[in-house]
């Protein structure tokens, strides 16, 4: 078992990462929100492999649980979806004390968490993780939200959890394709914080990819860490959590002229970091080599490293469009050296071209 500890002025919480932890979240809810009810709320492919067993822990520790599911997929991540888990925490008289926990992936996270933030004017939670991004990513920092139609995760809060219980047993069910887009995001905070996390999933990939659960417990413990530390230095985003944004500026514009559900966002992510070190590279202040190590580690871990895009006009487009929309300017954020990133702006167009060409199939 793993602890990782996340120190906010307003609250501290703990990541407990354990094989086997499903089979504890009622004592872990327990230990933080002691409650003769609590609402488990699930994503509906999750509830059908994992559900039961949540349940029969929540309630082997003396909860009463009112259970509602979410549609999977990024498209229901919206206000509508916000709603019925109102009308669930209603409908059932939940009080501000009562516990709500989110079982699933990073759609269930952010769309749970959105509603726990807001019904009462905030309610305990639990985090639940059951993807490998969910494990490293979206459950620890407290980002909740929805998706509305002007954009994505435009409506949302920042509201820390109660206790991230992370059973990497649960892996076991999660599609091969959703694994490795966790991995992207395993990749990048290796890359902006620790060449050792980069050398470790070098080496141990083939064990990861079997779901080891020494390895998984080690990998998820020092992302997680990695993730925990940007966010206690900078917990509502004015400055170094846009570090995490690596690769991000051109995910999303991959993202953007992708046709839909066509690209996961692990996979735009993989891309975008190679982009990214492509373009730190020609600018002259990045590691030259980190393109070339990047590429093979992608390629190892079954992520593309090539992409048909759109012409460069149309890219420019989709980066100008998710500045106006999220404010601001273009912001790339670069690798420096292994390790460490720096926030440039105002990049010279051409630069930008040749890291697109960089990873450009057609
Ligand atoms: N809040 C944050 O800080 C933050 C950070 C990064 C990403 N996000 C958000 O996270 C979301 C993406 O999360 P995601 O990649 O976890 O996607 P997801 O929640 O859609 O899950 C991916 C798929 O895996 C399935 N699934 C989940 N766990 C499973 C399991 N154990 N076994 C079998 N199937 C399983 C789901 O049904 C779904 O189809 C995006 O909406 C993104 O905006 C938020
Ligand atoms: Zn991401």
């Amino acid at each position: 078992v793993a602890v990782v500890r996340v120190d906010l002025p307003e609250r501290a919480y703990d990541v407990v990462i354990e094989p086997g932890a499903l089979d504890r979240l009622g004592e872990h809810v327990r230990a933080v929100a002691p409650h003769a009810r609590c609402a488990l709320f699930a994503d509906a492919a999750v509830a059908r492999l994992w559900g039961a067993r949540a349940a029969a822990a929540l309630e082997s520790a003396g909860f009463a649980v009112t259970r509602a599911e979410l549609e999977p997929g990024e498209a229901h991540k919206t206000l509508a979806g916000v709603q019925r888990l109102y009308d669930a925490l209603l409908g059932a008289r939940l009080e501000r004390r009562s516990p709500v926990i989110a079982l699933g992936g990073g759609v269930t996270g952010d769309t749970v968490g959105f509603a726990a933030a807001t019904y009462l004017r905030g309610v305990p939670l639990v985090q639940c993780p059951t993807t490998l991004l969910a494990m490293v990513d979206s459950s620890v920092g407290g980002k909740v939200g929805v998706n509305v139609p002007q954009g994505k995760n435009l409506i949302g809060a920042f509201w820390q959890p109660a206790r991230v219980v992370i059973d990497p047993l649960v892996l076991r069910t999660l599609p091969a394709r959703e694994l490795r887009c966790g991995l992207a995001e395993c990749i990048k905070h290796a890359v902006i914080r620790d060449p050792e996390l980069l050398a470790f999933i070098e080496r141990e990939l083939g064990a990861i990819r079997a779901l080891e659960p020494a390895v998984l417990v080690e990998l998820v413990r020092r992302n997680v860490a990695i993730k925990a530390a940007v966010v206690m230095q900078d917990e509502t985003e004015t400055g170094v959590r846009a570090h995490l944004n690596f690769g991000h500026t051109f995910a999303h514009a991959i993202e953007a002229t992708a046709g839909y559900g066509e690209i996961l966002h692990g996979e735009a992510v993989g891309l975008g970091m190679l982009a990214a070190s492509e373009l730190a590279a020609k600018l002259g202040d990045g590691p030259t080599d980190l393109p070339a190590r990047l590429r093979a580690l992608l390629g190892a871990v079954g992520l593309p490293t090539r992409a048909a895009l759109p012409d460069g006009a149309a890219l420019d487009a989709a980066m100008a469009h998710d500045k106006k929309v999220a404010g601001g300017s273009i912001r790339f954020v670069l690798p420096r050296r292994l390790g460490e990133v720096q926030v440039r702006e105002r990049v010279a167009p051409d630069a930008v071209h040749a890291a697109w060409a960089a990873i450009r199939s057609s």
